[in-house]
C-alpha cells in the first residue's frame, strides 16, 4: 500500500459483537480505505473489563481480531480506560461498551476522557446519548472535539446524518418509530400462535434477545433510543425515564391475533412530538414520548417492519413525513454505522 496514506489510530473500548463486526469490516475495506480515501486505519488500543491490547505503533483490525479469537478475552491484563486511552495515542475512541444499569456513567466517562485527550469519538452505545447528551455536547464544544453515534438508535440506519446533512434546515417536529427488533420477533411469533414465553425463548435461542430480555420487553430499549433521537435532533433535554413505556408482557395474545385477523399489524411504536413551545430552561417543550402497542393498518409504513426490521417516520416542517427503514438490523449493519461515522470524521478533519 502507498506510503503516503494518512494513518488514523483507533482505541476500542468494548470488544464484543459490534467491535468485532467493525474490525471485520475495516479489514475487508482496507484496500478501499486506502484507494478511495487515502486512509490507513490502525488499532493502537482495545480494552474490556477482562483484557486489553496496547499497540501504540498500531496493528491492523485483522491482527486485533486474531489476538482475541471470538469468546476469548483480549490478550493483556485489563487496563483502566484512562490509562489505555492515554497510552494508545489514538485519534479516535470507538466506544462499544454496553449501557449499564446505572445509566452509563462509565461510557460517558470514557467519552469525556477521550475529549480531554484530544480524541474524537464514535459510539454505538445509546446510554450516553440518551442519558447524558447535554453534558457530552457541552464537553465536546469545550474541548473542540466531535462525536458521532449513528448506530445508537437504528443499528446503522442513517437517521442522524439524514437529518443533519440531507434534510437541511428541516425542523424535526416529531417521530414515530419501531425501535426494537426483539419485540417485533415476539409479536410476530405470537401472531402465529406461540405463547409469549415460547416466543421469547425462541428469540433468546436465536441470539436476538439478551439472557435478561427485560430491557427490550419492558420498553427501556425503545425509550433510550427515543430519548437519544429527541435529545440530538429536537433539543428535547429528556431522559428515557420521561418516555412512557408499555411492557410487551401486558399486551394480550388475543389483541395481537385480532389485529392480524383484521388485516392489521400490532407493533410497539414509540412516538415523540414537539409541542411548539419552549420550556423555562430554553429547550424545546416536548409532549414527552410514549411507547405503546398500536394496531397499524397494513399500508402504514411501519406495519411491515417485523422481525429484524426497524424504521422511523420523521415528521418535518419543510419536507413533510420521511420514512426510513432497515430490512435487516443486525450486527453488520450496526458495524457499518460505526464505520460510516468514522469515515465522516476522517473525511472532514
Ligand atoms: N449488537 C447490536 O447489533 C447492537 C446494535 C446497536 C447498538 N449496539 C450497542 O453497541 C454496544 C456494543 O454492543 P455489543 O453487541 O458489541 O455488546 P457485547 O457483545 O455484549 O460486547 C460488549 C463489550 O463491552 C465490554 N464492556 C462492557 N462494559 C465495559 C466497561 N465498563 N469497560 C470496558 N469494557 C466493557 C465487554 O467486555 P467485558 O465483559 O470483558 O468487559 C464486551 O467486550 C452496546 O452499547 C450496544 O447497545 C449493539
Amino acid at each position: 500500500m502507498s506510503a503516503d496514506l494518512r494513518t488514523v489510530k483507533l482505541c476500542l473500548l468494548g470488544f464484543g459483537a459490534v467491535a468485532r463486526g467493525f474490525c471485520d469490516l475495516l479489514e475487508r475495506q482496507q484496500d478501499a480505505l486506502g484507494r478511495k480515501h487515502g486512509l490507513r486505519v490502525l488499532i493502537t488500543g482495545a480494552g474490556t473489563r477482562r483484557g486489553s491490547l496496547l499497540a501504540p505503533e498500531g496493528v491492523t483490525a485483522g491482527a486485533a481480531l486474531a489476538a482475541a479469537p471470538k469468546g476469548a478475552p483480549l490478550p493483556e491484563p485489563p487496563r483502566p480506560p484512562r490509562d489505555l486511552l492515554t497510552a494508545s495515542g489514538a485519534d479516535v475512541l470507538v466506544e462499544l461498551t454496553v449501557m449499564e444499569e446505572d445509566y452509563a456513567p462509565a461510557a460517558t466517562g470514557h467519552i469525556e476522557t477521550a475529549f480531554d485527550l484530544g480524541m474524537d469519538v464514535v459510539t454505538a452505545n445509546k446510554g450516553p446519548i440518551a442519558w447524558n447528551w447535554r453534558r457530552i455536547a457541552a464537553k465536546a464544544a469545550a474541548t473542540g472535539r466531535r462525536i458521532r453515534f449513528e448506530s445508537t438508535v437504528m443499528d446503522g440506519l442513517p437517521v442522524f446524518s439524514l437529518l443533519e446533512f440531507t434534510l437541511v434546515d428541516c425542523r424535526l417536529l416529531g417521530f414515530d418509530a419501531v425501535f426494537n427488533s426483539t419485540t417485533n420477533f415476539i409479536i410476530d411469533a405470537m401472531a402465529h400462535g406461540a405463547p409469549f414465553d415460547t416466543a421469547l425463548k425462541h428469540t433468546q435461542d436465536e441470539g436476538f434477545a439478551e439472557a435478561d430480555p427485560s430491557h427490550d420487553i419492558d420498553g427501556w430499549d425503545a425509550a433510550c433510543k427515543a430519548a437519544a433521537l429527541a435529545n440530538v435532533a429536537m433539543d428535547a433535554g429528556i431522559t428515557p425515564a420521561d418516555v412512557e413505556k408499555q411492557s410487551l408482557r401486558d399486551v394480550p395474545l388475543e389483541r395481537i391475533r385480532r389485529a392480524y385477523a383484521e388485516g392489521k399489524r400490532l407493533r410497539l411504536v414509540t412516538s415523540v412530538w414537539r409541542d411548539g413551545g419552549v420550556d423555562d430552561d430554553g429547550t424545546a417543550d416536548m409532549d414527552g414520548g410514549a411507547d405503546g402497542a398500536a394496531e397499524l393498518d397494513i399500508d402504514h409504513p411501519l406495519a411491515p417492519l417485523g422481525e429484524e426490521s426497524l424504521g422511523v417516520v420523521l415528521h418535518t416542517d419543510l419536507m413533510g413525513d420521511v420514512v426510513v427503514a432497515e430490512l435487516g438490523a443486525l450486527v453488520p449493519q450496526t458495524a457499518y454505522g460505526v464505520y460510516a461515522d468514522l469515515l465522516h470524521l476522517c473525511r472532514t478533519t
